[in-house]
């Protein structure tokens, strides 16, 4: 059962709603199932080699069409976004933990550019994606998932009206920025010393007033001795959809 206070806590799909994500994920991700049922037996989706160099935009206005088949409740960034962030970020060779991954977008940009990776989800939507919680990734892990494994960790929550609709009910602000805290503090350890976090979050915007979960963020990230290298806005102005990029540095 969902618990409502934490929102982001959901019940394991029955295997059946399972079987049918897989499928509908082998329907329409045809290319990748394949290769990445393999790679679901060996953890991490393994980078194609050699890789290409990832385009990235320059500065720290990013621009995108949202992805034209998504359903709302997916939220997935756009390919480009997702370009961009692994060439600020990664090296070609380097290890990525994707802890709220969804279809595995990030994954199969990600090998692409030389990046083997590792994607988990409460409710994996490809075959290479594991059944995970962020926030208890470092004490009951997945295979393959230690401490200091990753160069570089995203962590990309559902935005606010969709951790309502999941919790439930209307939760509050304050409940929604404590949660994406402790989504973050879950898996933060596996990022190498000098290695990358990204945090990547939309502003709250209801009830005739805005608040900037990412400020809240930065604090927290400071509290666990992260610097904070970048701060990212990747906007689609046709749909006035923003996604508010933090680039942490963990520490040496
Ligand atoms: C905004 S979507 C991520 C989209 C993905 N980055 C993409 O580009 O396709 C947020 C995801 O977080 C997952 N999620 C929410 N709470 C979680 C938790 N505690 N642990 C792991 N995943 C979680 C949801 O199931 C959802 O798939």
């Amino acid at each position: 059962m969902r618990s409502r206070r934490d929102g982001l806590i959901g019940q394991e799909p029955p295997a059946q709603a399972d079987r049918r994500a897989r499928a509908e994920a082998a329907k329409t991700q045809g290319h990748a199932t394949t290769a990445d049922a393999r790679a679901d037996t060996r953890g991490w989706l393994p980078a194609i080699s050699p890789g290409t160099v990832p385009r990235g935009m320059r500065g720290d206005i990013w621009s995108f069409d949202p992805p034209a088949r998504a359903r709302a409740e997916e939220e997935p960034l756009a390919e480009l976004v997702e370009e961009a962030l692994l060439a600020r970020t990664l090296p070609n060779g380097g290890e990525l933990v994707d802890v709220t991954a969804g279809q595995g977008t990030i994954a199969r940009v990600a090998r692409r550019h030389g990046v083997h990776s590792r994607s988990g989800d409460l409710e994996p939507g490809a075959p290479f994606v594991h059944r995970a919680d962020a926030r208890t990734l470092l004490t009951d892990p997945p295979p393959g998932i230690a401490a200091g494994c990753a160069d570089l960790l995203v962590v990309h929550p559902p935005s606010y009206p969709l951790w309502v609709k999941i919790a439930g009910g209307y939760d509050g602000v304050e409940a929604y920025h404590d949660a994406l805290g402790v989504l973050i503090a879950g898996p933060l350890g596996v990022v190498r010393p000098d290695g990358t976090v990204v945090m990547i979050t939309r502003p709250v915007r209801e009830r005739g007033a805005v608040s900037i979960a990412t400020s809240y963020l930065a604090d927290a990230l400071a509290l666990s001795g992260v610097t904070l290298a970048a701060y990212v806005l990747a906007v689609a102005p046709a749909t006035s959809q923003d996604w508010h990029l933090l680039n942490g540095r963990v520490p040496q």
